[in-house]
């Protein structure tokens, strides 16, 4: 019998017909038709790809090569394979799974891209179609997939460049305050908070803060309406603490605090406070150094020396003040230190026991202490910012200083 010649032949016809036919009888022959078979695939799916199909044409490819009763691949496993000899069985289902892989992802690609066609169409008339779940994973299946199944559709124009997002930086208020934070809680405290919107009672009377008092004057506190101020400290927390909790007791309270203040270099109306309060039996003045030298010198460094100096406070007894080396003229006297060789710092004393009566704590077995400290003045001191509305501004050149 003369073979026929395959190479005239659509692939359809030259699947259905036997080996014996085409005169194929060794590795070579099926080598070369299978190269054509795939070959054929590839510029069919590309024909499709190129002339955008429609979904009729993508069916009738899929039933050309994948067809169960006809298709290309099922007359090679009923035709091909079963009547061939041993040697050139393993040749045929190997090359003849590729090719059914190859088929099956190729014109499932095909429709992928016809179905975002669609989408981007109706996008594009002004209604929204979410895009197919999954879309980015289905491409990624296999090289080959992605490459044939890969077509620019409207969403995505890959020679655009890309959204520069820049990172951002934590606000250099927001990284003392959580140094601090981190400090304290290492010594066993934890944090607090409290509204900025007080009541005068929790900012003045039960901190032993008397009507007649000087800071409760209007130069300084912003009054809501008589009874509601925007306070003026972190220190009302200390009372609405205790009120909730009994002793023993350790918190930092970090937050904002308003007072009518003209804003200057070193004056601001909104600015942040970490109040401190520990409350248990046996605390002593001693606590209190010890605490706060210990911060200190976490926070500044270890060469940093602190000084205590009697002050006044309404809601401590005794009060003190404190006063750290100067950080910048190694005490030698400067214009931060004005000359002092010390940098006047913070707040604090012995909680006044007049505070646990407010609160009903028994001041015969408890004793505390309290401290308050601006979280702009430690950031100017530590980064040596010379104009406390640095901070407020959001000018991305000063704020990315402190990456
Ligand atoms: N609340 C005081 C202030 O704002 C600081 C302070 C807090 C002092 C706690 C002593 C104890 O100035």
């Amino acid at each position: 019998m003369t073979p026929i010649d395959g190479s005239q032949l659509d692939l359809a016809d030259l699947a259905a017909r036997s080996l014996d036919e085409l005169g194929i009888t060794d590795a070579a022959a099926l080598e070369a038709v299978f190269t054509r078979l795939d070959a054929g695939l590839a510029s069919e799916v590309g024909a499709l790809q190129d002339s955008a199909g429609t979904a009729d044409a993508i069916e009738a490819l899929r039933v050309r090569w994948l067809g169960r009763k006809q298709g290309i691949i099922r007359s090679i496993t009923d035709g091909w394979l079963k009547n061939a000899p041993g040697e050139l069985k393993r040749i045929i289902g190997q090359r003849t799974n590729a090719l059914r892989q190859m088929a099956e992802e190729q014109i499932a690609g095909v429709a992928k891209q016809l179905q975002l066609g669609a989408i981007a169409e109706e996008n594009s008339q002004g209604r929204q179609m979410p895009l197919p779940q999954s879309d980015w994973a289905a491409t990624q299946n296999s090289a080959a997939q992605q490459q044939l199944s890969y077509v620019p559709s409207p969403f995505l124009d890959i020679t655009l460049p890309g959204t520069h997002r820049p990172a951002g930086v934590r606000h250099p208020l927001r990284q003392v305050i959580n140094d601090m934070v981190e400090i304290f809680t290492s010594l066993g405290y934890s944090v607090e908070d409290g509204p900025e919107i007080e009541s005068t009672y929790f900012n003045f009377e039960a901190l032993n803060i008397p009507e007649h008092h000087p800071s409760r004057d209007d130069q300084d506190t912003f009054y809501i309406t008589p009874e509601t101020v925007l306070r003026t400290h972190t220190s009302p927390v200390q009372i609405r603490t205790m009120e909730k909790q009994s002793p023993p007791l350790r918190i930092i309270v970090p937050g904002r605090v308003y007072r009518r203040d003209a804003p200057d270099a070193t004056h601001s109306p909104m600015f942040h406070q970490v109040e401190g309060l520990a409350v248990d039996t046996h605390i002593t003045f001693a606590d209190l150094k010890g605490t706060l030298d210990y911060f200190l010198k976490s926070f500044f460094g270890l060469s940093v020396q602190t000084r205590f100096r009697p002050s006044f406070f309404p809601f401590t007894e005794p009060s003190a003040e404190v006063d750290i080396s100067c950080l910048f003229c190694a005490q030698a006297g400067c214009r931060v230190c004005k000359g002092s060789g010390w940098i006047e710092l913070l707040g604090c004393g012995m909680v006044d026991p007049a505070l646990f009566n407010f609160v009903q704590y028994d001041a015969s077995q408890y004793s505390g202490f309290a401290f308050g400290m601006g979280v702009e003045r430690l950031a100017m001191l530590k980064y040596g910012v010379q104009d406390i509305q640095q901070f407020y501004h959001g000018d991305i050149r000063f704020l990315h200083q402190f990456r």
